[in-house]
């Protein structure tokens, strides 16, 4: 028995990884979550979705869908142009609203959002929620307990195979928002910051590596389009504890660096920021061994829980706490895309102004145990 009632959610935005994300693993946590109905742009995107889960309205308009009384919050899960104005209007409706990264297109629209969120008493939260995956969580743990000593390094990289090759709307991505750090890379930072803080300096490098482009998938294959913002940024990270970071992103070709991987004064250890259950592998600094560590039980095996970050918020609601996927971090991690593009502009290291809490640990019993 859950000690509350489920958050009765609306979902704006059906597409991609609402269909094959947040729809399969919301539905897995019934307790926590219901999803009450559908909203799109693309009516039969939205009916597609509620035929698949047997139940839950389809909204004519968004405004159909913030009036409803019995809706509670919004999963925002549109396209990067969606993600400000959508969650400024559910606030704005009273919802609480669960957000697709990035939180908006700049942190000046970020500030909005949480000044909006914060008068009105409402829950505003933010994926990725990769950090509360158990792979991700225990390597958390073992840096807090001192496993490798004192971390001093962090290195992240998400760079995919060409998004126009299997997105059907990659031309969405490259054309809005900061560049390819504010979409892709919040995988490798978000992680980064849960562990150590916020990022007070920048050096960057941002660039267009594949300036023309072709959809290659998708009813509109064969559409050309130019990125207008930079599609492959690489930066150095000073962080405000005094580690010091490298993160490498792009939406311009694969990269097999480790995804994620930390070295401290004792020790080493290499994970997927992403995806949970994909291995855990560990070093010492006085020996050559790399060992991999037992894949805690409960891990999803090499996927992404899409539910937990809506479970964690729903708990946030109904317990009146901060949520894990903080809206402060998401901001956070905008400002740093603008700060890497402002650094490669102007050739010079950046300060990063804004600040956050780390989010609390997942603990013994997660919220959607
Ligand atoms: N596809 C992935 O693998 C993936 C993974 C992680 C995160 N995301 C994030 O999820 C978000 C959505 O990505 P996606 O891949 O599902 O994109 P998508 O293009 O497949 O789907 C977006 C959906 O939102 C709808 N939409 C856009 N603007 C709208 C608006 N103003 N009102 C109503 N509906 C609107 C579109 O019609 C479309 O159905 C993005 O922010 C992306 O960064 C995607």
């Amino acid at each position: 028995m859950s000690e509350y009632a489920p958050v009765r959610v609306a979902v704006v935005g059906c597409g991609s990884i609402a269909e094959n994300g947040y729809q399969p693993r919301c539905l897995a946590y019934p307790k926590k979550i219901a999803l009450h109905g559908y909203f799109d742009q693309d009516k039969a995107r939205a009916e597609t979705l509620r035929n698949k889960a047997g139940a839950g309205k389809v909204y004519a308009t968004v405004e159909e869908a913030l009036a409803d009384p019995e809706v509670e919050a919004v999963l925002n899960l549109t396209t990067i142009n969606g993600h400000y104005p959508l969650s400024l209007q559910a606030l704005q409706a009273g919802k609480h609203v669960y957000s697709e990264k990035p939180v908006s297109i700049t942190s000046a629209q970020a500030d909005e959002l949480i000044r909006e969120a914060e008068a009105r008493k409402l829950k505003l939260a933010c994926s990725p929620s990769s950090p509360l995956g158990y792979e991700q969580q225990n390597v958390w743990a073992r840096i807090r307990a001192g496993e490798i000593g004192t971390p001093h390094t962090v290195i992240g990289t998400f760079a995919c195979t060409r998004l126009e090759a299997w997105h059907p709307n990659a031309d969405v991505f490259m054309t809005a928002g900061v560049s390819v750090v504010a979409d892709a890379a919040p995988y490798p930072l978000t992680v980064m910051t849960t562990f150590f803080g916020p990022i007070a300096r920048v050096f960057g490098f941002a660039r267009n590596v594949v300036p023309e482009r072709v959809l290659q998938v998708g009813p509109r294959k064969g559409t050309a389009f130019k990125p207008t913002i930079p599609d492959h940024v690489m930066g150095l990270l000073e962080f405000a504890n005094g580690m010091r970071g490298f993160i490498y992103t792009g939406w311009s070709g694969r990269s097999d660096v480790p995804p994620l991987e930390i070295a401290g004064t004792e020790g080493g250890m290499a994970l997927n920021p992403h995806n949970d259950g994909n291995g855990i592998r560990t070093w010492s600094q006085s020996g050559h061994e790399v060992k991999p560590l037992p894949t805690p039980e409960k891990s999803m095996k090499n996927a992404l829980d899409w539910g937990k970050g809506p479970v964690d918020f729903a708990d946030a609601i109904r317990r009146n706490r901060p949520v894990r996927c903080s809206p402060y971090q998401a901001r956070h991690i905008v400002e740093i895309a603008e700060r890497l593009n402002e650094s490669s502009r102007t050739n010079a290291s950046v300060e990063v102004r804004s600040r956050f809490e780390p989010p609390e640990p997942v603990g013994e019993v997660a919220p959607w145990e």
